[in-house]
């Protein structure tokens, strides 16, 4: 299976992203990802589809160890106390005994990190989640992570696609052994008409969001696109059946710019949590 190893943890390149899918919807699009081959599904608590999701696995008839389920902790809810409290609720939701990876989805400066991460490597402790890791933390932030759990962090999931240089954050992974895992990684849908993928596209046999896939799986970054249509789950899987040349690499790593980001309040100040 093609996957990224960090730290101990085995995350399949390919996983099904599942922000905004709802109901029966939900259910259904896990249900048939994990039929047509998916083995990673990415939910979270802000989701609210963490019961469709544990449906469409059940329904899969898959064994629970054949798949890697990530869910992720609100920030609200990042006091210890509150922390193994979500953590259980989201179980209770999937109707899991344990996720194979559990994040801080994003940074919340007004809790100590430290406490935050003393929590998050308990609920690790406790069996609840195999792996845990972070989401949308700067290089600073990871650093400071780092040094703080006592459990090894195996992932920092960001915003990360074609159009938008992450080169700094994905060094800092490097050096401490984490995965990265690319969400909206084909920039929410905006990949589609860009001249520059058609044209490798074309040269393979493959669509834009496939080469844009594709070049963060060849760097061994994990991908998460969502979709709500079923015939697009299999195009988002059949990457890897092809391989981009270093010249093609390139020509996509300069379609990067510097107003490539989707999802700007990351870095520029936390939203309000409650
Ligand atoms: N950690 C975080 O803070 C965070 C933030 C955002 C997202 N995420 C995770 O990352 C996942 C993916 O990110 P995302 O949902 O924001 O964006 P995305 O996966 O980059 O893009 C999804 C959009 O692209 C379209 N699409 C899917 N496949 C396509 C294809 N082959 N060709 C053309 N268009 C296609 C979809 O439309 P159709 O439905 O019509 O196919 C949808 O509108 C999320 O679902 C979520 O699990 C995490």
């Amino acid at each position: 299976m093609n996957v990224v190893e960090a730290n101990g943890a085995r995350i399949p390149l390919v996983g099904l992203g599942t922000w905004d899918l709802r109901g029966r919807t939900c259910a259904r699009l896990v249900e048939q990802a994990l039929r047509l081959g998916y083995r990673h599904i990415d939910t979270a608590e802000m989701y609210d589809n963490e019961r469709e999701v544990g449906e469409g696995l059940r329904a899969s008839g898959l064994k629970r160890a054949d798949v890697f389920v990530t869910t992720k902790v609100w920030p609200s809810h990042f006091a210890p106390r509150e922390l193994e409290r979500a953590a259980k609720d989201s179980l209770v939701r999937l109707r899991l005994s344990e996720v194979d990876l559990l994040l801080l989805h994003w940074p919340n400066p007004q809790i100590p990190l430290a406490e935050t991460l003393g929590a998050l490597c308990k609920v690790k402790a406790m069996g609840l989640a195999r792996h845990i890791g972070v989401s949308n933390f700067t290089v600073a932030m990871m650093e400071e992570a780092v040094g703080l759990a006592s459990e090894p962090l195996v992932c920092n999931q960001v915003e990360l696609h074609v159009f938008l240089d992450q080169s700094k954050v994905i060094a800092a992974c490097r050096r401490h052994g984490i995965a990265v895992v690319a969400y909206a990684p084909i920039a929410r849908g905006g990949v589609k008409g860009n001249a520059t993928l058609t044209r490798i596209g074309k040269a393979h046999d493959k669509s834009p969001a496939q080469v844009s896939l594709r070049y963060l799986a060849q760097q061994q970054i994990a991908v998460i696109p969502r979709t709500s249509r079923v015939e697009r789950l299999s195009e988002n899987l059949a990457i890897f059946d092809f391989a981009l040349s270093p010249d093609e690499m390139s020509e996509v790593a300069a379609l990067a710019h510097r107003r490539g980001r989707i999802v700007d309040y990351a870095y520029s100040g936390p939203p309000k949590w409650d």
